[in-house]
Parts: C-alpha cells; sequence; structure tokens
C-alpha cells in the first residue's frame, strides 16, 4: 500500500482494490451524487473499472484521486486528488484538476479541506505547473465552499457536455502567498 501524504488526521494513499466495498457505500448514495451527473453507481463491477481507470492513471501521470483514510478509525472515507487532463477542456489542455467526494456521514468535518490542502502542497511542489483547475456544479454549494477555502477563484460557467458548470483556478503563487483561511 502506497501512502503518500500524512496530514493530522488524515492518510493520503493510493487507491486498491480492496477499496471496493467502502467506494460502493459512497457512490451508490444518490446524496453523494446529486451534482455529479446525478447517476450513482449500482453494482459493484462499476465500482472495480473506476479503480483500474485510476491504477492505469497513477502509472501515466504520477497523481490521480487518492484515497483519504480517517486515521483514527483506520476506515476510507472518501477520496480526494488531482487528476490529469490531456484532452481539451473550456480551452485549457493538459492540466491539473482537483477533485474531492466523501461518503455522507464525513461530511461537515471539514476533511475534504484537510485532504485538498495536502495535495495542493504536493502537487505545487511536485508536477510543475503554475495553476490549478476545479471544475464544479453552479449549484454545489459544499464543494464551492472547499474551494473558496483554498484558495480557489471562479472564472466563468462553461457549457460541458451541455451542462452549465463552473470553472475555478488557483494559482501557485496565491497558494504560495496568499495563505488561504485553512
Ligand atoms: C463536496 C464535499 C467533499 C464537501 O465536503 P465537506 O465536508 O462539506 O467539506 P469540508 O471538509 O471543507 O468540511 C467543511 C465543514 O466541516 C466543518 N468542520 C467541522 N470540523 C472541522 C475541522 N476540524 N476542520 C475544518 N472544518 C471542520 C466546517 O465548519 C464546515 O462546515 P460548513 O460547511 O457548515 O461551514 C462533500 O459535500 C461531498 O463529498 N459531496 C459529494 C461529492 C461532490 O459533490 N464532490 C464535488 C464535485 S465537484
Amino acid at each position: 500500500m502506497k501512502i503518500l501524504v500524512e496530514t493530522e488526521r488524515l492518510i493520503l494513499r493510493e487507491l486498491e482494490y480492496t477499496d471496493e466495498n467502502d467506494l460502493f457505500e459512497m457512490d451508490s448514495d444518490p446524496e453523494v451524487h446529486l451534482y455529479i451527473e446525478n447517476n450513482p453507481v449500482k453494482s459493484i463491477d462499476e465500482i472495480s473499472k473506476v479503480i483500474e481507470i485510476i491504477k492505469g492513471q497513477y502509472k501515466e501521470n504520477g497523481m490521480a484521486r487518492w484515497a483519504v483514510v480517517d486515521k483514527l478509525t483506520n476506515e476510507f472515507i472518501g477520496w480526494s486528488g488531482l487528476k490529469y487532463f490531456n484532452q481539451p477542456l473550456n480551452n485549457h489542455h493538459h492540466f491539473y484538476e482537483l477533485g474531492f467526494r466523501f461518503k455522507k456521514k464525513h461530511w461537515g468535518k471539514g476533511f475534504a479541506t484537510d485532504s485538498s490542502t495536502a495535495i495542493l502542497d504536493y502537487g505545487f511542489a511536485n508536477l510543475n505547473v503554475d495553476k490549478i483547475f476545479a471544475i464544479t456544479n453552479p449549484e454545489n454549494v459544499n464543494s464551492k465552499k472547499v474551494l473558496s477555502k483554498l484558495g480557489f477563484n471562479f472564472q466563468e460557467t462553461f457549457d460541458y457536455e451541455g451542462v452549465p458548470t463552473d470553472w475555478f483556478e488557483l494559482k501557485k503563487t496565491t497558494w504560495e502567498n496568499k495563505k488561504p483561511n485553512r
């Protein structure tokens, strides 16, 4: 098991096939999927395929979504991480996008912000990028609050496959200098 980063409360490590049941618990929950295509998973097979894709991304890009584990309980509580886009999106090419997703029972504890802080530290230190981006449904208030706490700035609403989607960016200089409220 590859541990990548630790925070006071969390371990961030690569996703494993043994995370299947926890991922299924999270991704079969309609509330978790409300603002992300609104299409919760129906079978564990779908989850196995997702893990396979993410493991491929670790190999190809050296980075992808990471499992977040609560140190107190050793439970897989969600994931957070940087996905590399090699296809253009909203006129951007070859960029990293921050994403996060947690089991509903672990919302409201600061875990998305904590884990993303560690990931952004890691990303700006290791990935040779001067900006990291994020996208979210405009109605996803919880997600937008996390992005704002991290220091992301709203740029515009764009059309993502027919769905209005908010585009955010975080400059490396902002991350290093502004000391966001984290
Ligand atoms: C988006 C998502 C990850 C946000 O999770 P979250 O738990 O609300 O975000 P945080 O980790 O920042 O926690 C923030 C809350 O924890 C509270 N909190 C409690 N203890 C805390 C602590 N020790 N440290 C920091 N915050 C703490 C904060 O006060 C804050 O509450 P508030 O939102 O009422 O102000 C979550 O809603 C989710 O998984 N949604 C489904 C998937 C999704 O939509 N992902 C985003 C797609 S773009």
